[in-house]
């Protein structure tokens, strides 16, 4: 890896990790846990976490959103079942995912075909679920083209059938709308089963089902924001953190970041810590987010700016260049919490550590 001097990272805890993949795996059990590390695992770093996890055994197998990123994988050594959770487009997609033994997700006739045709061309056979529409509006093919698909994939000789899936759109907000769904994903699995399907995996149940709802668990759970503890009951393995740079004495009535977007009402000392939204710290946080120095919460000055953002440090009297500042996990007994950033920036826990950019290296610790 390239020399880091700069000290804005995101600390990975392994251990909140792993106890978190234990607990869900002895929550959904006997039903099997597909660790989802799409879009870098969240953030936190898709090959570590899952070598992590093949390693100690803490999942069946993992969930990626590209044939991209399940290549990823197995060019690190991975060699657990990996499942493309996304529809494959453009449609030479499917050689390389058969190529690299990466499970595929069907979700329309055009597709079975496609993947028919990859698989007759290698001379391999390509294993898939089959993606089942239930209401989350995103991909999926209904139920009387489901069954089709399953009959023209099982009766082609090039491609097993392994599995068959829907995904919940609101299990953590509406509980009959998710009823409905899995309902209607039973109904499906049942006639499935009197066609004479056998040994499919059947799974529909996000982080917040698998806990939530035992009825949705089915074969196996797909779970991500719970392993990476954003969930009620689990740890957050992420901490996102800096060092002052800079630091000043500013007089009542200075103006601090661009267009003057805060003015000092009183003498102040001001702290400039190096990350800002090029990292992944949304502009939203201006004037609104705490950072936690010397274990106190210290307010975001006027805007984020790109690589670099103001905090008044004026109530901790030892805070000076070097001070570590956390924005985002834990300093002595105070936490800024995912969820607190979430609500300032009117979005999800999911967005805010996922848009931890590329230029924040990942430090793993136990
Ligand atoms: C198809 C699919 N399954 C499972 C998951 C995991 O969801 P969660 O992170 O809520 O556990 C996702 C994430 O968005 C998904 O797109």
């Amino acid at each position: 890896m390239a020399t880091t001097l700069r000290p804005t990272v995101a600390e990975i805890r392994l251990s909140a990790v792993r106890k978190n993949l234990q607990k869900l795996k002895r929550t959904a059990a006997p039903a099997r846990v597909l660790f989802v590390v799409k879009a870098n695992a969240y953030g936190h770093g898709a090959l570590p976490l899952a070598r992590l996890a093949e390693r100690e055994a803490l999942c069946w197998g993992f969930g990626v959103s590209s044939v991209e990123e399940g290549l990823a994988l197995r060019e690190s050594g991975v060699i657990s079942p990996v499942l493309v959770l996304g529809s494959l487009y453009p449609f030479e997609s499917f050689v390389e995912a058969i190529n690299a033994d990466l499970m595929v997700t069907i979700a329309s006739l055009d597709a079975a075909r496609q993947v028919t045709a990859a698989a007759k061309e290698l001379g391999k056979k390509a294993v898939c679920h089959i993606k089942l529409e239930t209401g989350m509006g995103r991909i999926g093919a209904r139920r009387p083209s489901v069954l089709k698909i399953y009959d023209e994939l099982e009766g082609s000789g090039a491609v097993a059938v392994a599995g068959m899936y829907t995904h919940l759109s609101s299990a953590d907000t509406d509980p009959a709308y998710t009823a409905e769904q899995l309902g209607f994903f039973g109904e499906t699995v049942k006639e499935l089963k009197e066609r004479g399907a056998r040994g499919l995996t059947f799974h529909a149940a996000n982080s917040c089902a698998a806990v939530n709802i035992p009825a949705s668990r089915f074969d196996m759970v797909r779970c991500g924001i719970a392993a990476y503890g954003l969930a009620d009951g689990f740890e957050p393995a992420m901490t996102l953190k800096t060092k002052i740079v800079f630091i000043k004495n500013v007089r009542e009535g200075a103006f601090i970041s661009y267009n003057k977007s805060f003015r000092a009402d009183r003498p102040m000392k001001i702290a400039t810590i190096p990350a800002g939204y090029g990292d992944g710290y949304l502009r939203r946080f201006s004037n609104k987010a705490d950072v936690l120095i010397g274990g106190r919460r210290c307010r975001v000055l006027g805007n984020v700016t790109m690589d670099m953002t103001m905090v008044d440090v004026t109530a901790v009297k030892d805070a000076a260049v070097g001070s570590e500042a956390v924005l985002l996990g834990r300093q002595g007994t105070e936490e800024i919490t995912a969820q607190e950033l979430a609500d300032i920036a009117g979005t999800i826990t999911y967005e805010i550590v996922t848009l931890v950019s590329g230029r924040v290296p990942r430090v793993y610790a136990e």
